[in-house]
């Protein structure tokens, strides 16, 4: 039996190795984490992460062939593959603080591997990395000179959490980089036939190693890039009255162009957009490509200035000031359908909002209070960032509740955000909602999600993203 084992048991090692193991009932598959809770969590009936379909995928083969376990050197030393999945965020300090990844985490992990294997590996970078990372962790797995050979490839995951299980059921494509070696293209077919078990051949895609690492950075940057072009062209169609869900319906029906991620927000948000971004301005700036690091450093730019112009636009239409006002925040994840806070617009918000003096009362079904107070009152690193974005004092984190329901959150407020596109916002009754605010009522809808009419039938003033007013 082949055994697989996965380092890292987060977002992307959970989901992806509990989907190897459902479609490769041959294979046994082990992801380990130095973290006991988030082990003991995948080894719960409550999952450490919330994600669509994924425990019922868990439940069908945790105990057949998927193994959850802390015992990380142990089965490292057992496994045919090693698929590396752990966190590579932004470095806080030192060279490239705030640009280049941080990859401590990797390279520790490539440190282990190296002493404790005995048997030949392939070794995978499931992690996004920056380009040629490769060359770097060859290095560190062949340091020790011991008779074992160790073949690396790149397979970058292109999930998209709240999606993750449709994303790994059904692949636009997988992608594999490895050297243009006879071992390398040996491990890069064994590791096709691993996918090839459930994803159609033509759309596994193999390159050099090169081309798998900077790819997945790529499409990242075109992605972040399209959403910051749709809020660019959204903040010009508030100033001229143009609608941006038109706009974007007539650009998105040119196939060159396309008709997905094109939806106007209050920003991006999650863990790798901004991170993969930074990683390539940084990348480039090593390389003395400065236009190109500026041309990519734009679409963080944008992003922020669609948050902060939320802001603004919410405390100039309530006459000014939020201050001592009761402002509704209605979601807090970066998207529906996950409990993942990273880099969620809505820390940003509230965080301009809180500097107002407004007292926020925050909904949201998947993300706990906890985490919601923990996310306002953690210092961003980022050596640009405005003051109104540092973490609110302790006294205005007091003005915060956080409420386990929407009804409760909108209560005698005098305004409602929508942070996070939930069905379930889709679905409240407007006209209770309506009834139990101050007036006047004012709705803004940073997902744009609400339909602006039967709101502005019932009374509330709205405010939705590039949109007339
Ligand atoms: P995560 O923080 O959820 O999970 C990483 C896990 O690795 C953590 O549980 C951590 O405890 C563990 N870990 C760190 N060092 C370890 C070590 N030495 N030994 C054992 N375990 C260790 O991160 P994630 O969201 O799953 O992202 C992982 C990688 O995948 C990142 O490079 C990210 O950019 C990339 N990625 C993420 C997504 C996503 O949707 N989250 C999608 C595609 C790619
Ligand atoms: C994104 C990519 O879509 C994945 O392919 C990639 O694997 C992943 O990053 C990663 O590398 O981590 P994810 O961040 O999970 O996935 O979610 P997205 O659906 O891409 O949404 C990102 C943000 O953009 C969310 O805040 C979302 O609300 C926002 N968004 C998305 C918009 O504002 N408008 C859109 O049209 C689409």
């Amino acid at each position: 039996m082949v055994k697989i084992c996965c380092i890292g048991a987060g977002y992307v090692g959970g989901p992806t190795m509990a989907v190897i193991a459902l479609k490769c009932p041959k294979i046994a598959v082990t992801v380990v984490d130095i973290s006991a809770p988030r082990i003991n969590g995948w080894n719960s009936d409550h999952l450490p992460i919330y994600e669509p379909g994924l425990e019922a995928v868990v439940k069908e083969c945790r105990g057949r062939n998927l193994f959850f376990s802390t015992e990380v050197e142990k089965h490292v030393a057992e496994a045919d593959i090693v698929f590396v999945s752990v966190n590579t965020p932004t470095k806080t300090h030192g060279l490239g603080a705030g640009k280049a990844a941080d990859l401590t985490y990797w390279e520790s992990s490539a440190r282990m591997i190296a002493d404790v294997s005995k048997s030949d590996k392939i070794v995978v970078e499931k992690s996004t990395v920056p380009v040629r990372t490769a060359e770097a962790i060859e290095r560190i797995l062949t340091h020790n000179r011991k008779k074992i050979n160790f073949t690396i490839l790149s397979n970058p995951e292109f999930l998209a959490e709240g999606t993750a299980i449709k994303d790994l059921f059904s692949p636009d494509r997988v992608l594999i980089g490895g050297r243009e070696t006879p071992e390398g293209q040996k491990a890069i077919e064994t590791l096709k036939d691993i996918y090839a078990n459930w994803v159609p051949k033509e759309k596994i895609i193999c390159t050099n190693l090169w081309s798998g690492e900077l790819s997945k950075l790529a499409a990242n940057a075109f992605l972040a890039q399209r959403i910051s072009s749709v809020n660019a062209m959204s903040a010009l169609c508030e100033a001229t009255g143009a609608d941006i869900s038109e706009v974007s319906h007539s650009i998105g029906t040119d196939s060159r162009i396309g008709p997905k991620f094109l939806n106007a927000s209050v920003g991006f948000g999650g863990s790798c957009f901004q991170k993969d971004i930074m990683n390539l301005v940084y990348i480039c700036e090593c390389n003395g490509l400065h236009v190109v690091a500026n041309y990519w450093k734009q679409v963080i730019k944008v992003n922020d200035y669609q948050k902060s112009r939320f802001v603004n636009r919410v405390v100039a239409s309530m006459f000014n000031t939020v201050a001592a006002k009761k402002i509704a925040v209605l979601g807090f994840s970066f998207k529906k359908d996950t409990g993942d806070t990273r880099e969620a617009p809505a820390i940003d918000v509230c965080k301009g909002l809180l500097g107002d003096k407004a007292r926020l009362s925050i909904y949201d079904p998947q993300v706990t209070e906890d985490q919601i107070i923990k996310d306002l009152s953690m210092k961003k690193f980022d050596k640009e960032q405005p003051a109104h974005l540092q973490p609110p004092s302790p006294t205005s984190i007091k003005q915060v509740a956080v409420v386990w329901d929407a009804y409760t959150a909108v209560k005698d407020a005098h305004g409602v955000c929508i942070m996070t596109e939930w069905d379930e916002f889709k679905k409240l009754d407007y006209q209770k909602i309506y009834d139990n605010m101050q007036k006047p009522a004012f709705l803004f809808d940073g997902r744009n999600v609400m339909d602006v009419g039967k709101l502005r039938k019932i009374g509330f003033i709205v405010y939705s993203i590039g949109k007339p007013l």
